[in-house]
């Protein structure tokens, strides 16, 4: 359990109360920072751009993984890297030019990573693993928070894993949507180190801190 890495997403938090929900997290745990940057294009809705990330930076000392749900998201990433961000995911769907994309985040001094929503294949990123430091298993299709679990997911993760592991890659699996309790064991069960939650964490009826608490207990239950 300790290797697996809890990213509340910030989807879920109060807008208005952005760095204090981030500070908040932070102190209940949590070991990344989810960021997710949608654009009105890629998936219907809209949220922020390089400067609140540079806001949130003042919030918390952890990792800022940004989540671009972007179309050519090559023309954004110097900009997210500049504001903060530790790790950049870009979608395999919205990219055209992936090699220069990943390369160009990893020569500004972050981590790359690549998503790919449900109804993407695994092979499909087959030649790109060797270049990535993450790979991000959509379990809902992006776009919304508070979705139900895919249940293939787990499956699909261990994919991932087995390809990393042929290619020789040290890459990371990230998971994505509509992780809770009952589904926490089930990714870190198939091999999933990051765990991004947000509805779970931000809705939780008894807190942020007793959800953030009960997650990592359950990320542990599958391991
Ligand atoms: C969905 C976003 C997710 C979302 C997760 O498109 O990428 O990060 O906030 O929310 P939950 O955990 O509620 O599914
Ligand atoms: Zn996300």
């Amino acid at each position: 359990m300790a290797d697996i890495k809890l990213a509340p997403s910030i989807l879920s938090a109060d807008f208005a109360r952005l760095g204090e929900h981030v500070a908040e997290v932070t102190d209940a745990g949590a070991d990344m920072i989810h960021v997710d940057i949608m654009d009105g294009h890629f998936v219907p809705a809209l949220t922020w751009g390089p400067r609140t990330v540079e806001a949130i930076r003042r919030w918390t000392h952890l990792p800022l993984d940004v989540h671009m749900m972007v179309e050519n998201p090559e023309r954004h990433v110097d900009s997210f890297v500049d504001a903060g961000a530790d790790i950049v995911t870009v979608h395999f769907e919205a990219c055209v030019q992936l090699h220069w994309t990943v390369d160009r985040i990893r020569s500004r001094g972050a981590r790359a990573g690549v998503a790919i929503s449900p109804g993407t294949s695994v092979a499909a990123i087959d030649e790109a693993l060797p270049w990535l430091d993450q790979v991000l298993v959509m379990s809902v299709n992006p776009g919304l928070p508070g979705q139900k679990f895919i249940t293939s997911s787990p499956q699909k993760i261990a994919r991932v894993r087995e390809l990393l592991r042929q290619r020789g890659s040290e890459a990371v699996v990230e998971v994505d949507g509509g992780v809770n309790a009952d589904t926490a064991p089930l990714v870190a069960q198939a091999g999933a180190k990051v765990v991004v939650a947000g509805s779970a964490v931000f809705d939780y009826p008894d807190g942020i801190e007793a959800a953030v608490r009960l997650l990592k207990e359950r990320l542990g239950a599958g391991t």
